[in-house]
């Protein structure tokens, strides 16, 4: 992130806390149960913001090298981003063409080739069929070359790597990335390194636990125990990016710069700057690593979350204490205190007599995530597919 970025941000926060004021969304955002619970709501998302439009798969460092692989699903659909012998990163359903069970699972690095564990059924990092083991004369009659890997679109831009389930056309990763380019290019997102992934389900819908991110106002209660000592809840502020948004929680120090030149300011030491690129994936930047959540749902009321820990060098003996630290306090807060309250709302909201929830003017990323999912879910292809297949 540019300096100038930094001192704006911290001009307007210094501004907000010494007026006693905050960001403020217009309204009051009235969000309807059936946003969090309805099947139906739920299917749409699925469609447009799922499987006909890329999500993320991963950064672009867990995939830099001939033979790296990540997988996951769009929309229920499992994938697979690998990078191929020849340095081309292609992206398959990562799902076998003999019995469709998944090929591979996580992530992987220096595969020569990709193997299916059911019946080994292998295939090459161009997702053509390797061979199939022990199969003798099992599947005399059907052609190999019919059977590799069915190809999904891919694409790279400011280090993300998207894919996506559904579709031909090509995947314009720049556009989805958008004016957010300019700071992921600063942090030079592209050179970051995988350290480690944490896997976890959460029988809630998907949004709730994206929602935890986009407010700090729970701060001081919900992490009084943990983070809460040494960070602010408010002022909160943010900036969209189209769909995208921007979205940073300040440590208590950073008042103290108000007593500080402005030429030795530094934001990025004292604040946790997150990139939300929509629908489902958060870049959580702190000091020296990016935490990436992404939230995929595989119910309307269950969702998988895939956090992986990248760092700006590759961990070595000397830094990997630290950088396990790290991931367990990503762990303790994200699976202690925030991820559990999405669960509680999703009960709550599951006894059907809850109509609406209410996002203050104040959560105003909050309102703006909300509002970018209503407009992109605005689609007329998915709204006359809806009204095709009710
Ligand atoms: S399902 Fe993959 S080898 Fe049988
Ligand atoms: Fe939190």
């Amino acid at each position: 992130m540019r300096q100038q970025t930094q001192m704006e941000l911290i001009r307007e926060l210094l501004a907000h806390h010494a007026a006693g004021t905050t960001q403020l969304a217009d309204d009051v955002l009235a969000l309807p149960a059936e946003v969090y619970i309805g099947q139906g709501h739920w299917r749409a998302e699925q469609e447009a913001l799922f499987r006909r439009r890329p999500v993320v798969a991963c950064l672009s460092g867990a995939v830099a090298m001939p033979g790296d692989y990540v997988s996951l699903t769009a929309g229920g659909v499992p994938v697979v981003v690998v990078r191929g012998d020849d340095g081309v990163l292609r992206g398959f359903r990562n799902v076998c063409r003999h019995r469709a069970s998944s090929v591979v699972s996580g992530c992987g690095s220096g595969a020569a080739s990709l193997r299916c564990p059911f019946h080994a059924w292998t295939y090459r990092l161009d997702g053509s069929l390797l061979a199939r083991p022990q199969a003798g004369e099992g599947f005399a009659g059907t052609d190999e070359s019919d059977l590799g890997l069915v190809p999904v679109a891919v694409g790279e831009a400011c280090g993300l790597v998207f894919v996506r389930a559904e579709g031909d056309e090509p995947i314009d990763a720049s556009r989805l990335v958008g004016d957010a380019a300019v700071d992921l290019g600063d942090f030079g997102v592209g050179g970051y390194v995988p350290f480690d992934r944490w896997e976890s389900s959460w029988p809630c819908n998907w949004k709730l636990l994206v929602d935890t991110f986009l407010e700090s106002y729970h701060v001081f209660s919900l992490h009084r125990a943990t983070v809460g000592r040494y960070y602010l809840s408010q002022p909160m502020t943010y900036k969209g990016y189209g769909p995208n948004l921007r979205f940073q929680t300040c440590q208590k120090s950073i008042l103290e710069l108000a007593e500080v030149p402005e030429d030795e300011w530094d934001l990025l030491s004292r604040a946790t700057v997150e990139y939300l690129i929509a629908p489902n994936t958060i870049l959580s930047h702190s000091v020296d690593h990016f935490a990436v959540y992404q939230f995929l749902p595989t119910a309307v009321d269950h969702t998988d979350v895939i956090m992986t820990l990248y760092t700006p060098e590759p961990v070595t003996d000397c830094t990997r204490p630290h950088y396990e630290r790290t991931l367990e306090l990503h762990q303790r807060v994200g699976a202690g205190e925030d991820f559990p309250q999405a669960v509680k709302i999703q009960q709550s909201l599951d006894s059907g007599l809850v109509t609406e929830t209410l996002v203050g003017r104040h959560e105003v990323a909050l309102v703006h995530f909300h509002r970018a999912l209503d407009e992109l879910l605005d689609d007329k292809s998915w709204r006359i597919r809806e009204r095709q297949n009710p």
